[in-house]
């Protein structure tokens, strides 16, 4: 790799009693680029995510993020990252506006309402701003935590899980997000046990396996390790998920706004009577 890594791992070993979770991990993530960690549940992606967001320490080994080694220099490392967890951050009783103008204060940034408002446009969520988070379908909610922990623009982003337990339409809505994000230069690392979100999204590849990560590549170098397949005439059926899109429509539209829309048809049809 000829420019530096955004993120470096080099032999991280972690083990929580007699349980070695991490056996010597090693990879790097090239800046502007999305590297997904790929592994079941109880791999270790957590553990390693936690690791690099300098909320654990490694046993062994050495990371560096945006330069600065995890160890040695926490607080810089913190200024340089964002962190996005399997549980969305979000306040249900703020509304959209009022979570993203808390996290400004926070961070002790000017103009808390211009960033907000910069943030609800960039995510979509300006027509939502104003409305409390718990009315928020759940794309649009983890939508709204990512774009909470952008504020301050990390150039080095950490997703762990960011669609595990959302609907197909949620799940395009948040990647079509990240991939904003990675085209804005930010470097992603993001954590799956989907193999479809690391395919879609991904530039590279790692699986975690038993400790170590047992492949790294791109999506195609990936495919090349298995031979290819013999087809014969068979008619390609298609996915469930194909299914599913085309009956309910992959338009980024959110259930509320589905809602909304229902709604006022109905008010409509009692009017015209
Ligand atoms: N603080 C902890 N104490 C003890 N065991 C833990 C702790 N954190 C994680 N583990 C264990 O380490 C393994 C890896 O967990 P985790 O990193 O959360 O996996 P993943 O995120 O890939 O699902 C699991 O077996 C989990 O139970
Ligand atoms: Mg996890």
């Amino acid at each position: 790799m000829t420019t530096e890594a955004a993120i470096r791992v080099q032999g991280i070993q972690k083990s929580f009693k007699d349980l070695h979770v991490l056996r010597g991990v090693d990879f790097d993530v090239a800046a502007g680029t999305i590297f997904a960690l790929l592994g079941s549940n109880g791999a270790g992606k957590t553990t390693l995510v936690r690791i690099l967001s300098t909320l654990a320490k490694a046993d062994a080994g050495t990371a560096t993020v945006h330069g600065l080694d995890v160890a040695a220099n926490p607080g810089e490392v913190r200024e340089a990252i964002s962190l996005t967890g399997q549980f969305a951050a979000v306040d249900e009783v703020l509304t959209g506006r009022e979570n993203l103008m808390l996290i400004a204060r926070l961070r002790h940034l000017k103009n808390p309402g211009a960033i907000a408002d910069e943030l609800l446009d960039r995510f979509s969520l300006t027509e939502a701003g104003g409305r409390k988070a718990a009315t928020y379908s759940g794309g649009m909610r983890r939508r709204l935590d990512i774009a909470m922990s952008l504020i301050g623009n990390p150039p080095i982003i950490f997703l762990d899980e960011p669609t595990t337990g959302l609907d197909p339409q949620a799940r395009i809505e948040v990647w079509q997000t990240v991939k904003k994000l990675a085209d804005a230069g930010t470097t992603v690392l993001l954590t799956t046990q989907y193999l479809d979100e690391a395919e879609q999204l991904a530039d590279r590849i790692a699986i975690l396996h038993k400790g170590t990560i047992i492949q790294n590549g791109t999506l195609s170098e990936l495919k090349q390790l298995l031979p290819a397949a013999t087809v014969e005439y068979v008619e390609k059926q298609p996915t469930l998920e194909e299914v599913f899109l085309t009956l309910v429509g992959d338009t980024g539209e959110t259930d509320t706004d589905d809602a909304d829309r229902a709604d006022s048809a109905a008010k409509a049809g009692k009017e015209s009577r």
